[in-house]
């Protein structure tokens, strides 16, 4: 698997499976074995998705299964923090719980879901008070192990450079929407400037982009999924593409095989010019 140095010299696979939606066993299974059997090695889970414990099992019978040739240093494990569990105490607490959900020492990334606090409203200042609180909490479970590497998602420009100005250890990564119909510049040079691993999320736009005209007209005979995530991955993020079907998994593999032109690439970053599109939330008005 292909990777990408963090800024602290560790390497994360560029592409991981994504689970959000996905968790029954009797789909997760065959999905995660077809992910591994076809080179992934990051797995990308969230304590909203309420898959940690499935994920846990599945994924200890695939260490215990000598026929994967697998173990649990070989993979990649990321959680995210519930917005509900926001603030230094509840996050603390929060991973502990998730790890022991998953059946794990440690995580190899955990995430800040998302910038605000649920069930309080956007403008409160509290907002921005706990997601400080939770990443303090974040940086001490890093220098206690438990979480090898930190990091947020769905943070603004702003957001991220309120962290940047407070925090003691630089997110490793930060995982956000984007696509060729939503390239958000500001967040991407703050991530380049700081060394911060941006991390791709909604790159089919949830499967809406499959469909996208001016897509279509780019890609022409090619598989649609497999264009959509090179281009990303040929920019230098990682994706983490989610599929419930086990030969679209293995399809979605071959995007570290492609290699686009410089043509395909510009024609597909001049997308969102024509028009933006954001198919997951939005955290523009969270203060
Ligand atoms: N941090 C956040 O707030 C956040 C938000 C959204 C997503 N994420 C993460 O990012 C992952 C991916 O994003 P996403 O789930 O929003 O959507 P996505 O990966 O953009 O698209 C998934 C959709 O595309 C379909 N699909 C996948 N591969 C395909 C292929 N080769 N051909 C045709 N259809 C294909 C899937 O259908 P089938 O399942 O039927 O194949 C599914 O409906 C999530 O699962 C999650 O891990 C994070």
């Amino acid at each position: 698997m292909a990777t990408k140095q963090l800024h602290n010299g560790d390497t994360i696979p560029v592409l991981g499976l994504g689970t959000y939606r996905v968790k029954t066993e009797d789909v997760l299974k065959p999905v995660v074995h077809q992910a591994i059997q076809n080179g992934y090695r990051l797995i990308d889970s969230a304590t909203v998705y309420r898959n940690e414990e499935v994920l846990g099992r599945i994924l200890k019978e695939v260490f215990d299964d000598p026929s994967f040739g697998v173990q649990r240093q070989d993979m990649f494990i990321t959680s995210k923090l519930s917005p509900q569990n926001q603030g230094y105490d509840a996050c603390y607490k929060a991973v502990t719980e998730s790890l022991e959900r998953f059946g794990l020492e440690y995580f190899d990334l955990y995430l800040i879901h998302w910038p605000g606090t649920a069930k309080k409203k956007l403008s409160d200042p509290i907002n921005q008070e706990n997601r400080m609180g939770s990443y303090r909490a974040l940086e001490t479970l890093h220098r206690e192990g438990k979480v090898r590497h930190i990091g947020i998602s769905n943070y603004t420009a702003r957001h991220l450079q309120h962290l940047l100005d407070h925090c003691e250890i630089v997110p490793h990564v930060h995982q956000f929407e984007l696509h060729p119909r939503l390239v958000q510049q500001d967040i991407l040079d703050l991530c380049d400037k700081h060394h911060i691993q941006v991390q791709a999320y909604s790159s089919l736009g949830e499967g809406k982009l499959l469909t996208d005209e001016d897509v279509l007209d780019i890609v022409k005979d090619r598989n649609v999924a497999q264009v959509l995530l090179r281009w990303a991955v040929q920019h230098g993020w990682i994706v983490i593409p989610k599929s419930s079907n086990p030969d679209r998994v293995s399809s979605n593999a071959k995007v570290l095989s492609l290699e686009l032109s410089d043509e395909d690439m510009k024609k597909l970053d001049a997308v969102h010019q024509a028009e933006t599109q954001r198919f997951c939330w939005d955290p523009s008005d969270i203060i």
